[in-house]
């Protein structure tokens, strides 16, 4: 993969990875808790190689027909251990896609559970390395319309853009993962590649997100846990009821964000941050519904997507920047009902300090290091 755009492949490197599901877009079964898979795929039964020289995409899309045919109850795809698989950008699906955008599409898929020891290794550097915008990078997994997804234990490193965007997720849950980007050792010493490019968000969760949780999750550097971006492009968003706790930041520029851009309409509502652990998080605790990536050329707009009730629960660490905390709202909507609790939040730059910013905020605060001074409770 020497450039992005002409050789699209990558590579994914895994120990064990495990994709099980019941059913490929109707998930009316459990997954249950046992082995008690009835029909299992193996990917080298179907061709592919794994001497990651080998492209072995058509390999595994053949696995993934083979898995989403089998009339069984818990058929299993199985990936096995010790091998490099080379995959170009695939989209697990009904039929075939290719999507440039994306290296690994799910889509419209249910009860499926993403398991094992496994490493996904996007090969960003070749991305962060040259000029191009983040959005030509693509996303390494992408998630959309799953129901009853769950994904556990995997290690995700060096994605060229976000490591993993869920959209349309419905009762999902992603549980003990690490997200890192762009450590690379030599010398006995760790070193970063291109701050200002490397990966992007951890884990991105999208529009039409209902009841997800997300628990002892990973992250750094790259750009944290976000719900949103939400409302480009005049959207309207739905996200409700999101659980993220137990989760580490090392040197990420974000911990708990919630970005949506002007214009959107809609909602963000009952999203629960607790027990965040933070080592040098630039931005630790952030609300952003001026989101502006490009140019910062956004005019202001008075619809938004409305941010509300939003919970803050016991995070602790430090920022290496002096806005630890910035609940920047929409002048037109606010921000209704913050609950931040047991926050303490130090700057890793020794002798320096913290301070937080409300713009539209209504927050009840308790227990805050820095102070947090809102609007009070209407
Ligand atoms: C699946 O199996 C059931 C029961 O054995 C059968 O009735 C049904 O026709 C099968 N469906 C397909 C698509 O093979
Ligand atoms: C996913 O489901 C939606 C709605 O049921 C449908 O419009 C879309 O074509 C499906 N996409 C794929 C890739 O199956
Ligand atoms: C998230 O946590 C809240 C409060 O503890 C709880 O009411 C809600 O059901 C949880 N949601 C999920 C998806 O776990
Ligand atoms: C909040 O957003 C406004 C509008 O984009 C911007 O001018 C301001 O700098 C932001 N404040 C912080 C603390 O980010
Ligand atoms: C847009 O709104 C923000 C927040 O009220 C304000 O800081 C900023 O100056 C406004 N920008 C323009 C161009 O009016």
């Amino acid at each position: 993969m020497s450039k992005p755009e002409s050789s699209p492949l990558q590579k994914i490197c895994t120990t064990l990875l495990v994709l099980s599901m019941a059913y490929c877009g109707s998930g009316l079964q459990n997954y249950g808790t046992g082995p008690g898979f009835n029909y299992v795929v193996n990917v080298m039964k179907m061709g592919a190689v794994g001497d990651g020289r080998k492209d072995d995409s058509q390999a595994f899309l053949r696995a993934w027909a083979a898995v989403c045919g089998a009339n069984k109850t818990a058929p299993l795809l199985l990936i096995p251990a010790g091998r490099t698989f080379l995959l170009k950008p695939v989209k697990f699906q009904a039929w075939k896609g290719d999507d440039r955008q994306n290296w690994l599409v799910f889509e419209n898929i249910s009860w499926l559970k993403i398991d094992g020891n496994g490493q996904i290794d996007g090969r960003g550097a070749s991305w962060w390395q040259q000029e191009s915008e983040p959005e030509k990078r693509p996303a390494a997994l992408t998630f959309n319309k799953c129901t009853n997804l769950r994904l556990d234990q995997l290690k995700h490193i060096n994605s060229p853009r976000n490591h993993i965007t869920v959209t349309g997720c419905r009762k999902c849950g992603h549980f003990s993962s690490k997200y890192y980007c762009s450590w690379f050792k030599s010398q006995h010493r760790w070193h970063r590649y291109r701050p200002d490019k490397e990966c992007d968000d951890c884990i991105a969760i999208g529009t039409e997100s209902f009841n997800f949780k997300i628990s002892h999750v990973t992250c750094g550097p790259g750009h944290g846990i976000s719900i949103g971006s939400l409302g480009a492009n005049g959207a309207t968003a739905r996200v409700k009821n999101i659980n993220v706790s137990d989760c580490s930041f090392k040197g990420s520029t974000n911990g708990a964000r919630i970005k949506t851009w002007q214009g959107g309409s809609g909602f963000a509502k009952e999203i629960y941050f607790q027990r965040i652990h933070l080592d040098a998080v630039a931005n630790p605790i952030i609300i952003d519904q001026y989101y502006c990536p490009v140019n910062g050329n956004c005019p202001n707009q008075t619809s938004t997507v409305k941010v509300s009730d939003v919970f803050y629960n016991n995070f602790e660490g430090t920022s290496s920047s002096e806005k630890a905390i910035i609940l920047n709202c929409s002048q037109s909507t606010g921000c209704d009902n913050l609950r931040l609790t047991d926050i303490f939040i130090k700057s890793s730059v020794h002798g320096a300090g913290c301070q937080s910013s409300c713009l539209n905020a209504q927050a009840i605060v308790s227990n805050s290091v820095p102070a947090v001074k809102c609007l009070k409770r209407k």
